[in-house]
């Protein structure tokens, strides 16, 4: 049978699993540190995640305003609930195979953290990127193990996308401005890591023209 992300993550939710072990310990405490630092020096008021997972992570974010989208139903009724009493932090269910990015979904900083590694099929791939890029004012923020290169043995809902590659040939009015890797010693990959972009003002008509 042909492995399909989406119904991957939305059966793990529904059988009670969690986002998995990047979004908690370590290196949960590496990409909140990272982000947060970005977010204050670029004076960030808004953010939206694509992929926002269980919450855990999301728990360790500094940001005045939040939007969180998911595939999955149940993760997203349970972050409502978790953080139904903090009216900074919204969050959607979203079809990902259909969605296109509007307005309502733009923020300063568009994030995705830890999810391009689980976009096992090309086209998933695609259209989390165009939605990713279309859904930044300023700034995009990407956790990611930026490599081509797999490891012998991968898990069926794991799969290495240098999104430079991408980010590069799709999205040139976006220039890397920062890169923080994650130690050494916490033994992932070598270009695992956040890598942050910036809208450059020189080449933002064509943002305006994509939104046309
Ligand atoms: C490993 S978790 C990461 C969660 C969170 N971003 C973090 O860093 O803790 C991956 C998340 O991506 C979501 N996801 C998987 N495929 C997706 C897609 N095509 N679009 C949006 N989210 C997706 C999953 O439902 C899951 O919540």
């Amino acid at each position: 049978m042909v492995f399909d992300s989406a119904e991957y993550w939305r059966k793990r939710y529904e059988s009670g699993g969690n986002s998995g072990a990047g979004s908690y310990g370590v290196l949960a405490e590496f990409k909140s540190r990272v982000l947060n630092h970005f977010v204050a020096v670029n004076k960030i008021e808004s953010a939206v995640e694509y992929g926002s997972g269980d919450g855990n992570q999301l728990s360790l974010l500094e940001i005045s305003k939040y939007l969180g989208i998911d595939l999955s139903a149940e993760v997203i009724k349970n972050l409502r609930h978790k953080f139904s009493d903090d009216s900074t932090k919204t969050f959607m269910e979203y079809d990902p195979d259909c969605f296109v990015a509007d307005d309502v979904v733009r923020a300063d900083i568009a994030l995705s953290m830890d999810v391009i590694l689980h976009l096992t099929e090309d086209r998933r791939y695609e259209k989390y990127m165009r939605n990713l890029v279309k859904s930044s004012k300023k700034f995009i923020g990407i956790f990611n193990t930026a490599t081509e290169s797999q490891l012998d043995q991968m898990a069926q809902h794991n799969r290495y996308r240098d999104h430079r590659v991408w980010m590069n040939l799709y999205a040139p009015e976006f220039s890397e401005v920062k890169v923080d890797l994650t130690p050494v010693d916490l033994g992932y990959p070598a270009t695992t890591g956040f890598y942050f972009y910036q809208l450059q003002a020189n080449i933002s008509h064509y943002l305006l023209m994509r939104h046309e």
